[in-house]
C-alpha cells in the first residue's frame, strides 16, 4: 500500500507563508509511493486548489453532515466536492472536545461526505485519562462502529490520533501506535470483508516529526501519517515525505 502523508494546517498559516509552502513543495515531487495532501482553513482553499502543484492533494478540515439547508456558518460536502476539494478531515479531536461533536454527528458528516465523492479521513483516538483507565480500545471501537452499515469504500481513510499526544510533543511509540492499528484492521475486518480491510489506510497522528516518522512508518498497520505542527513548514513537510 502507499504512504499517506497529510498535513493538518488547522487555523494557520497567512497567504504569504502558504504562497511561500506551495512555492518550495512544487519543486519536491514525491516518489510514486507516496501521496501528499494538506488541510488549509476553509477560506485558504480555493487559492491553495489554484495553485498547487498536481501531486498535492487538498482538503477541508471539517464539513457540514446535511449536503444543503438552513446551517450558517456549515459548508456542504456538495460545495467541496463542487470546488475540486480531494478530502475532508472528520471529527478531528479538536472537533470532538472543542465543538463538542459527538460520533453520531461524525457518522453522519463521514456518510454525507462519502455519498458526494470526497474522500474522508476519518479521525479517532482517546485521551489520557481514557487510556489511563484501559478504555482505548473500547473508545475506538466505539468511534468506529458505525462503518459495519456501510459498505467498504476505497475513499475511506482512518487517523488515529491519541488526544493526549496531539501538539504535545508526546509521541505514542511505534508499538503503542500499532496495538490500536491492528485493533482498527481486525475491527473493520469483522465488517467488510478481510481482503478489502486490510485496503483501508490507517495514518497514525499525534506529535509526528521528521525525526520520529521512520520508526512509526515500519510497523504493519501503520500506512501514513496525519501531521500538525511538523507540516506547517514546506522544510520539515518535505522531509516527512521524502524519509520514503
Ligand atoms: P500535531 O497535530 O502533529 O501537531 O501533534 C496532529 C493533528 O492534530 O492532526
Amino acid at each position: 500500500m502507499k504512504k499517506y502523508i497529510i498535513g493538518n494546517w488547522k487555523m494557520n498559516q497567512s497567504l504569504d507563508e502558504i504562497t511561500h509552502f506551495l512555492k518550495a513543495i512544487t519543486s519536491h515531487t514525491p516518489s510514486e509511493q507516496v501521496e501528499i495532501g494538506i488541510s488549509p482553513q476553509l477560506i485558504h482553499l480555493h487559492h491553495c486548489l489554484k495553485n498547487s502543484p498536481h501531486f498535492l492533494n487538498i482538503g477541508s478540515q471539517n464539513c457540514s453532515q446535511y449536503l444543503q439547508g438552513a446551517y450558517t456558518g456549515e459548508v456542504s460536502p456538495q460545495a467541496l466536492k463542487e470546488l475540486g476539494t480531494h478530502f475532508t478531515l472528520v471529527g478531528h479531536s479538536e472537533r470532538r472536545t472543542l465543538y463538542g461533536e459527538t460520533n453520531k454527528e461524525i457518522a453522519l458528516k463521514t456518510i454525507t461526505a462519502l455519498k458526494t465523492g470526497l474522500k474522508v479521513i476519518l479521525c479517532i483516538g482517546e485521551t489520557l485519562e481514557q487510556r489511563e483507565s484501559n478504555q482505548t480500545l473500547h473508545v475506538i471501537k466505539e468511534q468506529i462502529d458505525f462503518l459495519k452499515n456501510i459498505p467498504h469504500t476505497h475513499n475511506l481513510l482512518i487517523a488515529y490520533e491519541p488526544v493526549w499526544a496531539i501538539g504535545t510533543g508526546l509521541s505514542a511509540t511505534a508499538n503503542q501506535a500499532q496495538e490500536v492499528h491492528q485493533f482498527i484492521r481486525k475491527t473493520l475486518s469483522e465488517f467488510w470483508e478481510k481482503s478489502l480491510a486490510s485496503q483501508t489506510p490507517l495514518l497514525y497522528g499525534g506529535s509526528v516529526k521528521p525525526d520520529n516518522i521512520k520508526e512509526l512508518m515500519t510497523q504493519g498497520d501503520i500506512n501514513g501519517a496525519l501531521v500538525g505542527g511538523a507540516s506547517l513548514k514546506a522544510e520539515s513537510f518535505i522531509k516527512l515525505y521524502d524519509s520514503f
